[in-house]
């Protein structure tokens, strides 16, 4: 385990060494921006630390609103709403949707937060081979009749591949299912204008898409989102177990959402050198020949035949200043890969040096 011993940047410390650092998802380098940092101490001071009261008895503030507010502007929405994670984002989606679905399918590989989220009992749950759209439509053909609801996630956690979400919207559409995105990692990432997979595909807007989206990864803060009709906001509101009794998102981490939302539409480039700088990379690791996957996206699989080979590659990067960790994670556990997690605030020589140890680890322990 990586102990922190200060704010997570391009760089870290930890028990006192400074490393380079290619983990977590803080893509646009948000997580430490001054502007950010400052928004929260002036709500610190402004309204302590936490409200201990959920949104709907006494936990909402005139921050929440405007965050609200700055999100519904961001994605084109009538409304948006806040809550404590971005995890309980599905939970809260599936459960206002009760009634309107009676089978659910879903990537086999998706995110836990997904699986966590399906409704015990009710329904009927059913996993397509993981991307395969084609996979899908059987399934919905041969389940002809149930109420279907479709979940993906939009960039996958693990190996930054995209759910190819133009065919499964026409499949969707084919038979006349709900669509869920999770879009966790791609939220300020993907789309002309970060909006997200619907926005990269260049879906049309569809009351029937609906998309779970977190302010921890890009934006750099914390809190999950929602944003929709004011039908589905206001069903949220007065609907929603999850929303109604767990503790409001704190005020402060309000604060940095606002800011961090402000310079996300105010800096386009930052998306673009977030996206050339995975680039980079993944193409240098192709060339390689590492196994990696081929998407525009900032998070970087290598995967390796064994544990042990990824631990080891892992612990070479770490032992030469770099941490880029070995992924022992509750979604695809077979697969054996260290996650390379890419920021636009990486430099050139940050990249130059991860990839010179790539190469000299390679050369040592996979060459022919
Ligand atoms: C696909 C996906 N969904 C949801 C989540 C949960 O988001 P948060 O960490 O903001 O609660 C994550 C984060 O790890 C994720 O990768």
């Amino acid at each position: 385990m990586i102990l922190l011993n200060g704010e997570v940047g391009n760089y870290i410390i930890s028990n006192g060494k400074k490393y380079s650092y290619f983990a977590g998802n803080n893509y646009l380098g948000l997580a430490s921006h001054p502007q950010v940092k400052e928004a929260v101490i002036r709500a610190v001071q402004k309204y302590g630390v936490n409200f201990a009261a959920s949104r709907h008895t006494t936990g909402t503030s005139d921050l929440h609103l405007e965050l609200e507010s700055a999100l519904a502007s961001f994605k084109g929405k009538d409304d948006a709403v806040v809550f404590a994670s971005g995890y309980q984002g599905n939970s809260i989606l599936l459960e206002i949707l009760k009634g309107r679905y009676s089978t659910v399918f879903i990537d086999q590989s998706a995110h836990a937060s997904i699986i966590a989220a399906i409704p015990t009992g009710a329904v009927r749950v059913m996993f397509y081979d993981h991307c395969d759209a084609g996979h899908l439509d059987y399934l919905l053909d041969y389940n002809r009749g149930s109420s279907p609801l479709v979940i993906t996630d939009g960039i996958f956690a693990l190996t930054g591949e995209i759910a190819p979400l133009n065919q499964i919207y026409e499949v969707v559409r084919k038979h006349s299912a709900i669509l869920v995105v999770d879009d966790a990692h791609a939220t300020g990432v993907l789309g002309e204008t970060g909006k997200g997979t619907p926005e990269h595909f260049n879906l049309p807007e569809d009351a029937n898409i609906h998309q779970t989206e977190t302010m921890s990864k890009a934006l750099g803060g914390y809190g999950g989102f929602i944003s929709g009709s004011l039908s589905v906001t206001e069903m949220i509101r007065e609907g929603s177990a999850t929303y109604q009794a767990s503790t409001a998102l704190p005020p402060p981490i309000a604060a940095a959402g606002i800011a961090s939302l402000a310079i996300l539409r105010e800096n386009p480039d930052l998306r673009t050198r977030l996206l050339d700088n995975a680039w980079r990379i993944r193409d240098a690791v192709t060339g390689m020949e590492f196994q990696t996957t081929h998407f525009r996206t900032p998070i970087v699989p290598i995967i390796l035949d064994s544990p042990e080979k990824a631990q080891g590659l892992s612990l070479f990067l770490e032992e030469n200043g770099v941490i880029a960790p070995f992924m022992n994670y509750p979604v695809r556990k077979a697969m054996h890969q260290i996650r390379i997690a890419v920021s636009a605030s990486h430099t050139d020589d940050q990249i130059s040096q991860l990839l010179e140890l790539l190469k000299q680890w390679k050369d040592k322990n996979e060459s022919n």
